[in-house]
């Protein structure tokens, strides 16, 4: 394993040789102006003085570690709820957050928070939430791992201009699931997610509430993150950027403390950097128990000391401090690079407080999957990114760059495909993520999935060189959705494609 994460250091560096000095938040048309704009902004140029080179990561020496406690996001109350659905009114703002002791970091926000509030749902249930945009750029809002109709999924070229509002409506025809949401305008995405835009949506069903899961204040919701400060405390953003990235967030703040009881808890993990993968893991190496995925609860409960999020998966998992001594602390770890270890090897630490009793359990049985079925079609989609001396790179699927008007792949309404994913890098990693569908993880180079890839799926991890075998059923909606590499700096260069069901 060593080895291997070292090649992804390895990797990353390599994939940051690009910097694209962008500071604005203005709409790069194509990779051609971003690498435009990159060529005018080279140092000794006439670039203003704000694009000077801030230098490295300010945020290791702005912030001590396991200093600040981790806050939970705001659970967003609805503004009307009646038989048909819950309404929720959000405003897309710039704001500030307290991010770096003494500093205020400006940050754009859903309804001012950083990161992003909650929503609760149940499935059956719909959601409206009635988004106003305040920024100056152009947005669509995401939910991510959400069954809905195109209108409301938020794609790249379905925006919302700033100065506008519109209205998202989710059926939550679907079973519980820890989701999120975030920024999807094309080529913005990547910044607007790293500046704020991302929140949390969590749906609910009978399934789940029925299990003795720890709850309540015993289920937290993490995001974590990485980030790059410039000495004023202010948020970096270059794209392809991840050497560079090495103060790592939890809800917001740099390397928290979360005080708990010496009991079990639900973490809801999300991974919603930009490019970073975590392997995350207790210091001691102390049991993980993995409930959940990206789709909800695993069939059956997973001990593991590891848990590796690629951007945008979701991992839930039970802790129990319980292990641990009253007044005795435990880090949470990450194992994998690029950055100094001091730095990025650590994300947070639990800080056992009291004593608590704990009613709760993990049953051996969460819940059943639906079969499989049969597939009517195999498909192989080719990930790649590829830098040529003199350009810009290029983020790519089975060859092409993103085109909006182009449909890659047909699907016919009602039927289960088998798709074969296949990272052509030898020194870059990727994820791939579908919209509208969960799927299942039928191999990972050629291998059975291990347990925690056994559940209900949006996002999965690429390895340089490793190909998953995934299978969806495409019988909720019909319409043009996207495919793309979840770094969300390789979607924006391209790495994106788009199915039609028909
Ligand atoms: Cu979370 Cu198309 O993305
Ligand atoms: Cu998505
Ligand atoms: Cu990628």
């Amino acid at each position: 394993m060593v080895t291997r994460r070292r090649m992804i250091g390895a990797a990353l560096a390599t994939g940051g040789g690009v910097l694209l000095m962008r500071t604005t938040l203005r709409p790069a048309a194509s990779v051609e102006t971003a690498a435009a704009a990159a060529a005018h902004t080279h140092p000794g140029t006439t670039a203003p003085a704000a694009e000077a080179d801030p230098g490295p990561d300010a945020g290791p020496t702005l912030a001590p570690k396991f200093t600040a406690a981790m806050p939970l996001p705001p659970v967003l109350a609805p503004v009307s709820t009646d038989g048909a659905a819950d309404t929720y009114a959000v405003t897309m703002l710039k704001s500030y957050a307290r991010i770096l002791p003494g500093h205020r970091t400006d940050v754009l926000t859903y309804n001012g928070a950083f990161p992003g509030p909650v929503i609760r749902a149940r499935s059956g249930r719909p959601v409206v939430v009635r988004q106003t945009n305040l920024l100056d750029d152009p947005v669509s809002v995401h939910l991510h791992g959400a069954r809905v109709p195109v209108a409301s999924d938020g794609g790249p070229m379905n925006l919302l201009d700033a100065g506008a509002t519109r209205t998202y409506t989710y059926p939550n025809d679907q079973p519980h699931a820890s989701l999120w949401f975030h920024d999807h305008a094309h080529h913005l995405e990547s910044e607007h997610v790293y500046r704020g835009l991302a929140g949390t949506y969590l749906i609910t069903d009978a399934t789940e509430a029925a299990l003795p899961l720890p709850a309540g204040r015993y289920d937290l919701p993490i995001a974590l993150r990485d980030a790059r400060f410039d000495p004023q405390g202010r948020l970096v953003y270059r794209m392809d950027d991840p050497l560079n990235r090495t103060t790592i967030l939890a809800n917001g703040r740099p390397w928290p403390k979360v005080e708990v009881a010496a009991r079990k808890y639900r973490l809801r993990l999300l991974n919603s950097s930009n490019l970073r993968f975590f392997s995350l893991r207790l210091a001691d190496g102390g049991p993980l128990t993995q409930i959940g995925s990206d789709g909800g609860l695993l069939e059956r409960p997973h001990v593991t000391d590891t848990v590796d999020l690629s951007p945008g998966e979701r991992a839930d998992v039970v802790v129990d401090f319980s292990r641990y001594p009253v007044g005795s602390s435990i880090v949470l770890t990450n194992s994998m690079p690029p950055g100094p270890a001091e730095h990025v090897g650590q994300v947070l630490r639990f800080d056992i407080t009291r004593a608590a009793d704990d009613p709760s359990r993990v049953p051996a049985q969460l819940r059943t999957l639906p079969a499989l079925g049969a597939a009517t079609r195999e498909r192989t989609v080719v990930m790649e990114y590829q830098e040529k001396p003199g350009a810009a790179p290029l983020g790519l699927i089975d060859g092409k760059v993103y085109d909006p008007a182009r449909v890659d792949a047909s699907v016919a309404f009602g039927t289960s495909e088998i798709w074969t994913v296949v990272n052509a890098n030898k020194d870059v990693p990727h994820n791939f993520h579908l919209h509208l569908v969960q799927f299942r993880v039928l191999a990972r180079n050629g291998a059975a999935p291990g347990p925690a890839e056994s559940g209900l799926k949006d996002t999965v991890r690429l390895l340089p060189g490793e190909s998953v075998r995934l299978q969806a059923l495409f019988d909720s909606y019909r319409g043009r959705y996207p495919y793309h590499c979840h770094l969300l700096d390789h979607s924006a260069m391209g790495m994106m494609a788009q199915l039609e069901i028909t």
